[in-house]
């Protein structure tokens, strides 16, 4: 007899297997009892009857609490009513680990309630769906990028830089010496670009929002490709095929998470076209003044500024050239204006707003070293940033996704903490 996980159910229908699960929820009545059941690579439901276990294995079942893990062996049987399609009917089971009362029952709880039991939440149904989402989102990315000749750079997460500005900084005491969680993997990839060519790195980004918003965690996971010989049209064309594929990869990959949170399907596909339409930042506040937003050319947009524009086209949209005053030191100056930059941010539509931030990169060593001091920094920790631009500098381009912002989008989620496993935020750094 093999045993097998749930997820595999599928293959070895009418064989006798073994199954090591937890007990989910369970009903009964008079001679038959229904086990919901889950491993961890799926929900199903296992059913025994009294007939074939006895009359002391039927009671013993009937006792189990939420969350007994326990093996059960019995034969796989297809059941068109279930979600999963597939159901065991339990001929023996052996109890591993008792549970004691369990606190998340599947009545509605609170979000702090829920967030505070987090470890244990994530054993439920859409947790399971949405993390697993945000695997084949992973896995989908190194593929994107592989196949288009990049290599993976790691950044280092402890950095004495600060490129997004200072304002939202985790200082720590290095030896000595200030230190500052990464924001960005940034700069480091600019100088493995002119090292490898084509790279990107996926780690974590540390940014002390101190503002308590939907759309902030103060730990997030950022996707940061950069490419030599690369002008930002190149770039924002190879922005479009990598939010398309993803969006392909979960719609090929993760249909029964998508039911289980129920996303529709043709909404999503409706991003796969391509191309997404392109504004730029003029026209973006034009377009804001003409629909009675109260908006000044030189200001950042907020979420009502963004959820708008977004949805005004129905698609990812490009906002393109953003005014200096409110973009990062590195980014390009405009070749005949000096009151912006060529940068982009992709917007998500159905109000989710920034999913990529992105720009070409200046090469000029004077003005960067002029950008640093006007940032208020020193460019002796930059030293080696502005080596990239004398020894052979070149057009480069990047960009940054955040990866929760884009899977609360593709999910639908109300709050970036539903996408990933152990959220930080202001007010939250437990579990
Ligand atoms: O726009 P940002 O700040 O850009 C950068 O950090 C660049 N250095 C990226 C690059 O060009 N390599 O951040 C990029 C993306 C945003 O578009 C957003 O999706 C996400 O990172 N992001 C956050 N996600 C969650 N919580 C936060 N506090 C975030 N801040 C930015
Ligand atoms: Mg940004």
């Amino acid at each position: 007899m093999e045993t097998i996980s749930i997820m595999h159910a599928p293959e070895h229908v009418d064989e006798k297997v073994r199954i090591g699960v937890w007990l989910s929820n369970k009903r009964s009545s008079g001679k038959i009892a229904f086990l919901q059941l889950r491993d961890g690579t799926a929900f199903f439901q296992g059913v025994i009857r009294k007939n074939d276990v006895g009359e002391e294995k039927f009671e013993a079942a009937k006792e189990l609490r939420q969350e007994t893990s326990l093996y059960v062996t019995g034969t796989i049987h297809e059941d068109a009513r279930s979600k999963f399609g597939y159901e065991i009917a339990i001929e023996d089971f052996e109890v591993v680990g008792e549970s004691e009362d369990y606190p998340i029952t599947p009545k509605e709880h609170g979000i702090d309630f829920l967030m505070d039991h987090r470890h244990l939440w994530l054993r439920s149904s859409r947790p399971n769906a949405l993390l697993r989402i945000r695997n084949e989102v992973i896995r989908a990315t190194f593929e994107f990028f592989n196949d288009n000749d990049f290599i993976k750079i790691d950044a280092p997460l402890l950095t004495g830089s600060a490129p997004e500005g200072t304002t939202e900084l985790f200082e720590t005491d290095y030896f000595g010496q200030d230190a500052y969680l990464s924001q960005t993997g940034q700069l480091y990839e600019e100088a493995a670009a002119m090292a490898f060519g084509r790279v990107f790195s996926f780690g974590p980004s540390f940014r002390a929002e101190k503002s308590k918003t939907r759309r902030h965690l103060t730990e997030f996971w950022m996707v940061e490709p950069e490419m030599a010989w690369m002008h930002q049209e190149e770039s924002l064309a190879l922005q479009e095929r990598y939010i398309a594929f993803l969006v392909q990869a979960v719609i090929d990959n993760c249909q029964r998470e998508l039911e289980t949170i129920g996303r529709d399907v043709e909404t999503l596909k409706k991003y796969t076209h391509l191309p997404y339409p392109r504004i730029s930042y003029d026209d973006a506040i034009k377009l804001l003044q003409e629909n009675d937003f109260d908006v000044e050319w030189g200001v950042d947009f907020g979420s009502p500024e963004e959820t708008f524009l977004a949805n005004h086209f129905d698609k990812p949209v490009f906002v393109l050239n953003y005014p200096k005053a409110i973009k990062a030191f590195y980014m390009k100056r405009h070749p005949t204006r000096d009151d912006v930059v060529i940068c982009a941010d992709l917007l998500a539509p159905e109000g989710y707003g920034e999913i990529i931030g992105g720009s070409e990169r200046d090469t000029d060593l004077d003005y960067l070293t002029q950008q640093i001091l006007d940032a208020g920094q020193d460019p002796k920790n930059y030293d080696w940033y502005l080596d990239l631009r004398k020894f052979g500098s070149v057009p480069h381009s990047g960009f940054g996704l955040g990866l929760e912002r884009f899977l609360t989008w593709i999910t639908l989620q109300d709050h970036l903490r539903e996408t990933i496993p152990f959220p930080r935020m202001i007010n939250r750094i437990y579990p």
